[in-house]
C-alpha cells in the first residue's frame, strides 16, 4: 500500500478495505459499481443497468451486483470493481455502458483483465 497523504486518501483506502472484507467474508464473484455522487453523475446508473442487462442475457447467476460510494476518485468514474472468487480485485475507471460487455466477457467469464481500462490492481499482478 502506498503512503495515504490525504484525508481523501484515507476514505478511498477506507472503503477499499470495506470492500476487501465484505469479498473475502463472501467468498464470491462481486462486481461493485461506485454510486457516489459523482459516479452517479458520470453514469453509474446506466453502467449498472447495462451489467444487470448483460449478466441476465448470458445467464451469469454466480455473481453478485453490489454498489459502493465514493472512494475519493471523481476523475476516475464510473467506477467498477471486479472481484473473483479466489482472486484479488481489480479495479476499472472511466467505465461507459459500451465497455460492460467486454469486462464481463473477457474479465468475469473468460479471467483475462481488460488492462487498458485498469486503474487499480494488486502490486503483485
Ligand atoms: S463524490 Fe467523492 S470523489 Fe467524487
Amino acid at each position: 500500500m502506498s503512503k495515504l497523504k490525504s484525508l481523501e486518501d484515507l476514505k478511498r483506502y477506507r472503503e477499499q478495505a470495506k470492500e476487501t472484507i465484505k469479498a473475502r467474508k463472501t467468498n464470491e464473484n462481486l462486481l461493485i459499481v461506485g454510486m457516489g455522487t459523482c459516479g452517479i453523475a458520470a453514469g453509474a446508473r446506466e453502467v449498472l443497468n447495462v451489467f444487470m442487462e448483460e449478466l441476465n442475457k448470458r445467464e451469469l447467476s454466480d455473481i453478485t451486483v453490489t454498489q459502493t460510494g465514493c472512494i475519493g476518485m471523481c476523475e476516475n468514474e464510473v467506477l467498477v470493481g471486479v472481484k473473483k472468487q479466489g482472486e484479488e480485485r481489480i479495479t476499472y475507471g472511466n467505465v461507459a455502458p459500451e465497455d460492460v460487455p467486454r469486462i464481463i466477457n473477457d474479465h468475469v467469464v473468460n479471467g483475462k483483465i481488460v488492462n487498458d481500462l485498469v486503474i487499480g490492481k494488486p502490486q503483485s499482478k
